[in-house]
C-alpha cells in the first residue's frame, strides 16, 4: 500500500473518497458532534447529516455520503471517533483500520485520511509535551492502523477478491501548511516510514501465524525467516537456522523432548541485529515458542477446537516481525531473537508423562503433561540466548488456556522478575496502542512446580496456571532481568472487529519495537 502525504486544502483534493473523522464534543447524554477539522468547505459538507442526528460522532459509526457537496472528493467517509476528550492515537490508530476496512470491499483502492486537528492528550503518561497532540505520532499511528486494516486472512479461498487498498494519502491540513518543506515535514514522512514498517511487520508475523500446519512446519518457518532476513539486505542482520543435530549437541534436552515425537524435523531459529555502533549492552533477547502445531502430544487435546492449535507458533512469528522492524529502523541497540519451532505430536517416539528431562541448563524436568511443551521449548530458548549474550531477555507465547481465562481476549499477560523493565515496557505498550496486564510471580508459587523425582515438574495444576507456567520459564533465566508475555488469548481474533479482521492479530510486535527503539533511546535508559 502506497502512503503518500499532502499539505493540499482537503477540500480541494480530488479523490475516491475523503475520509473524515468525527468527535463527540458533548457532555454525557448531549451528543454534540463535530468533524475533526477547521476547514469550513468539510464543516458544510457534514453539516445537515450532522443536524439531523444520523452522525453522532460515536466510535466507529459510517456514514458514507456520494458526490458531496463543495468538496472535490468523489466520496465522504465521515467515521465516528468518539469522546473528543479522550479520543488519543489509540483509537486515532483504529479508525485509520476501520475506514480501510469499509471502504476496501466497496472497490475502492485509494482514499484519503484527514488528520484530526485536535490538540488531545497522548496515551502516554510518560509524555509531558503539555498533552499535544504529537503530529508524527498521529501520522505514525494513522499508517499503522491502515496496514493492519488491510490485512485478510482468507489465503485459500479460490473465489478471494483480493480487494485491497492500494494506496492512501495522508491530510495534514491548514496547521501542517506552515509545515510544508521546514523540519516537522520531514518528521511526518519519517513517521510515515516508521508506521509502514511496524504496520507491515505485524503482517508479516500474521502471515506466518495465519498458515495451517502443513504449509508451516518448523523447517517453513526457519525458510520463511532466512527469505525475510534475505530480503531486508540490511547488513547488520544476521540469520542461522539449525535443525535436531545442534538441537541435541546443545544438550537442549527440553526442546528436544517435544520435538522428539514428530517425524517433522524441529528447527532452531537464531537472528542477530548488530549494529556496529551500537553499545555492548544491552543485548535485548526476544525469544518466541514456535509450537507449528499443538496436538498436547501423549496428554492429548479433545478434538473440539484442535485446529486453532496451529497458531501455538505466534510467540516466535512474533519475534520475527518485531526483529523484521527493528532492522528496518535500526535503533542502535544489540537484539538476538530466537525461535525453538517444532510440532507437539503423540507418537511411538513421543515423550510421556512422568519421563524425566534434562534441560540445557542442567535443571531435571519431571513431565507431568506433555501438553505443557511451551515452557519446554521456551526454557531452552531462554537459556540459550544468554549463552549468545543477551542481557535482557523477553519471551513471547501462546502458553496457557489460564491466562485466558484470567484476562480473556482482551489483555495479553506480562511476567517479570525486573520492574524497571515493566515501566518501560509500560510505556511501550501504550505507545503501540496495545492492551497487556500485569501479572505476579512470587516465590510462594514456586512449591507448585516443585518435583519429587526431579528439580521441578512441567505443570503446577489447576490454579494459577498462567502464573506457575511463568514461574518455570523463570527457573531458566535465573537473575536475568525478564519479561513473559502470554499471548494465548490475543493472538488470535476470534471476532472482527471495525479495524482488524478476524484471525491472527500479531499482538505484541509493535510494543516489543517501541520497548527496543526506547532502550536505544539513550536519554530514557536507566
Ligand atoms: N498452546 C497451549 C495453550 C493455549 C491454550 C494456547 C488455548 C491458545 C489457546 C499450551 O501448550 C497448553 O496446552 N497449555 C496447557 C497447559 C496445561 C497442560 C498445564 C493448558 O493451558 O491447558
Ligand atoms: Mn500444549
Ligand atoms: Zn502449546
Amino acid at each position: 500500500m502506497n502512503t503518500m502525504l499532502s499539505f493540499s486544502a482537503p477540500a480541494q483534493l480530488e479523490t475516491e473518497c475523503l475520509v473524515l473523522p468525527v468527535l463527540d464534543h458533548g457532555e454525557k447524554d448531549k451528543p454534540d458532534a463535530r468533524v475533526a477539522s477547521n476547514d469550513p468547505a468539510l464543516q458544510d459538507a457534514a453539516a445537515e447529516l450532522i443536524s439531523s442526528g444520523e452522525v453522532t460522532g460515536k466510535i466507529f459509526e459510517t456514514v458514507l455520503l456520494h458526490r458531496p457537496q463543495g468538496i472535490r472528493a468523489k466520496r465522504l467517509l465521515l467515521i465516528g471517533g468518539g469522546k473528543a476528550k479522550t479520543f488519543s492515537a489509540y483509537e486515532l490508530r483504529r479508525l485509520a483500520g476501520a475506514a480501510v476496512r469499509f471502504l476496501k470491499p466497496k472497490s475502492i483502492r485509494s482514499f484519503a485520511f484527514v488528520l484530526p486537528e485536535l490538540r488531545v492528550a497522548h496515551p502516554s503518561a510518560e509524555r509531558s509535551d503539555g498533552g499535544g497532540w504529537d503530529r508524527a505520532d498521529a501520522v505514525k499511528s494513522v499508517v499503522e492502523g491502515a496496514f493492519v486494516g488491510n490485512f485478510d486472512p482468507d489465503k485459500y479461498r479460490s473465489n478471494r477478491k483480493d480487494q485491497l487498498i492500494d494506496e492512501f494519502t495522508i491530510l495534514g491540513g491548514p496547521p501542517f501548511g506552515e509545515a510544508k518543506g521546514g523540519e516537522s515535514e520531514a518528521a511526518l514522512r519519517a513517521a510515515i516510514e516508521q508506521g509502514r514498517v511496524i504496520g507491515e511487520s505485524q503482517n508479516f508475523t500474521r502471515e506466518l501465524v495465519n498458515e495451517p500446519s502443513n504449509r508451516m512446519t518448523p523447517t517453513m518457518m526457519a525458510d520463511s525467516a532466512r527469505r525475510m532476513v534475505e530480503s531486508l539486505q540490511v547488513p547488520d542482520l544476521k540469520i542461522e537456522t539449525y535443525g535436531a543435530d545442534k538441537i541435541r549437541e546443545l544438550k537442549m534436552g527440553a526442546f528436544w523432548s517435544v520435538a522428539q515425537g514428530s517425524d517433522e524435523p524441529p528447527a532452531l531459529i537464531v537472528i542477530r541485529y548488530e549494529p556496529p555502533d551500537a553499545p555492548a549492552a544491552p543485548v535485548i533477547g526476544l525469544v518466541g515458542k514456535g509450537v507449528t502445531f499443538d496436538t498436547g502430544g501423549i496428554s492429548i487435546k479433545p478434538a473440539d477446537g484442535m485446529e486453532k492449535m496451529k497458531y501455538d507458533m505466534a510467540g516466535g512469528a512474533t519475534m520475527l516481525g518485531a526483529i523484521r522492524a527493528i532492522a528496518l529502523l535500526r535503533p542502535k541497540v544489540r537484539v538476538i531473537a530466537v525461535v525453538c519451532a517444532t510440532e507437539n505430536m503423540p507418537s511411538g517416539k513421543a515423550q510421556k508423562p512422568g519421563d524425566v528431562q534434562i534441560a540445557m541448563s542442567g535443571k531435571s524436568i519431571e513431565i507431568v503433561n506433555t501438553d505443557a511443551e511451551g515452557r519446554l521449548v521456551l526454557a531452552d530458548g531462554l537459556y540459550y540466548a544468554r549463552q549468545l549474550g543477551a542481557t535482557h531477555l523477553i519471551d513471547a507465547a501462546t502458553l496457557t488456556g489460564a491466562c485466558v481465562v484470567a484476562l480473556g481476549y482482551i489483555n495479553a499477560g506480562v511476567f517479570t522478575n525486573d520492574d524497571a523493565m515493566w515501566e518501560r515496557f509500560r510505556g511501550a505498550v501504550q505507545r503501540a496502542g496495545e492492551k497487556m496486564w500485569r501479572l505476579p510471580v512470587d516465590a510462594e508459587y514456586l512449591e507448585f512446580i516443585r518435583s519429587t523425582i526431579a528439580d521441578i515438574k512441567n505443570t503446577g495444576g489447576r490454579w494459577g496456571g498462567a502464573i506457575t507456567a511463568a514461574m518455570f520459564l523463570k527457573e531458566f533465566v535465573e537473575d536475568t532481568p525478564w519479561m513473559h508475555l502470554d499471548i494465548a488469548g490475543t493472538a488470535w481474533e476470534e471476532e472482527s472487529k471495525a479495524w482488524i479482521a478476524k484471525g491472527p492479530s500479531g499482538i505484541a510486535v509493535r510494543s516489543l519495537v517501541e520497548f527496543v527503539r526506547d532502550f536505544a533511546d539513550g536519554a530514557r535508559s536507566h
